[in-house]
């Protein structure tokens, strides 16, 4: 895999699942930064759930990878001063795993945070139904004439449910959050902030010019941004004097392809895609897929969301359609230096 391509990577890096990533995490809401209305939002639902002594109501995150929802899932028991339980839809397997959680490792108000929630196993999403509504958990014991159901009671929890996509869950499961949030991509002066916040952390030396470039080339993503930000102190370290400036922050984005406007290899490859062999388009999205050897789900999920926040590519009932801006900035990439630095595969 190519350095870019792990800038882009769907799920953390082992780096970052080796504690960085938790240690850069906002604890509050107040250390959060951006998503000013969905925070403005959350603070009455808790504030209220307080007031009235109850479990938060059962919240879903969506966005894009990268954004903070498992972030905010951590914030929501810090912030209602409950414990955190988490877990996965891949990794709920069977009903029973969800039975052993739900009855066994949470008590009143407590929060179980499923990541993935739109990959559980059918039989598991149901189970879940009545544990959310009326907090019931009905297991099967045994099988044929002779099998019962059993009636177990849970605990008042709040269920907080991430995903790439609300559209990527069933209806049944989505009617059943009383709280659906999407969080967007970031702006340029808020992943700055970020930025500051964990060169701070991380005790890195930057320069705020070196700071702002590094925060423009990050996809609106503070993953991504936080990754930059380590790799260019890589950078400072050893073609600079340890500071992180602008110059540096340059080097180490064209060291590992990443261009002006924060596209990396796989997005140009994208639309290069799209205007090479396909004109422009309108393609469809499998055609375009095979066409780049990537998956339907990262394409969707990870590489065009983007792509069409930036105004690169257009969504149309017949296809996908590159823009103008497109164009023009394949034009200018064509003639840029970037060629001269590709990573050592
Ligand atoms: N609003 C934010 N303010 C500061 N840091 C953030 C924010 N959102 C995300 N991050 C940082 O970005 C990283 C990825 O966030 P995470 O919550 O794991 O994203 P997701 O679960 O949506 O993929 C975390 O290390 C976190 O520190
Ligand atoms: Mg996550």
């Amino acid at each position: 895999m190519s350095a870019s391509n792990e800038i882009l990577d769907l799920k953390p890096t082992s780096e970052e699942k080796s504690g960085i990533e938790s240690a850069l995490r906002p604890t509050s809401l107040d250390e959060f930064v951006g998503q000013d209305k969905l925070k403005e939002n959350l603070r009455i639902f808790i504030e209220a759930a307080k007031k009235r002594g109850e479990a938060l109501d059962h919240c879903l995150f969506y966005s894009p990878p990268g954004l903070g929802k498992t972030t905010l899932a951590n914030i929501l028991s810090t912030e209602m001063g409950v414990n955190i339980k988490t877990t996965s839809g891949p990794v709920l397997a069977r009903a029973g795993d969800l039975a052993a959680m739900l009855t066994t490792e949470l008590s009143e108000g407590d929060i179980l945070f499923i990541d993935e929630i739109h990959r559980l196993n059918p039989a598991v999403e149901e189970a879940l139904y009545p544990a959310m509504e009326d907090f019931n958990f009905f297991i099967n014991t045994g099988k044929g004439p002779g099998s019962t159901t059993l009636k177990l009671s849970v605990p008042k929890f709040t269920l907080v449910g991430a995903t790439t996509r609300s559209g990527l869950l069933t209806g049944p499961l989505r009617d059943r959050f009383g709280i659906v949030l999407n969080l967007g991509f970031y702006e340029q002066k808020e992943l700055t902030e970020i930025l500051k916040r964990s060169a701070n952390l991380l005790n890195i030396k930057a320069d705020e010019s070196g700071l702002i470039e590094l925060s423009k080339r990050s996809r609106g993503t503070p993953r991504i941004a936080n990754r930059l930000l380590r790799r260019a102190r890589d950078f400072a370290q050893v073609k600079g004097n340890g500071i992180i400036t602008d110059e540096i922050a340059r080097i180490c984005m064209d060291a590992l392809d990443i261009d002006a406007e924060g596209l990396d290899s796989v997005d140009t490859k994208i639309i290069k895609a799209l205007a090479e062999k396909f004109n422009g388009g309108p393609v469809g999205l499998e055609t375009l897929a095979i066409a780049v050897s990537e998956e339907i789900d990262t394409l969707t999920d990870v590489i065009e969301p983007y792509l069409i926040k930036a105004g690169f590519l257009i969504r149309t009932p017949r296809g996908r359609t590159l823009t103008e801006k497109a164009f023009n900035h394949l034009k200018i990439s064509a003639k840029g230096t970037s060629s001269l630095f590709k990573p050592t595969t």
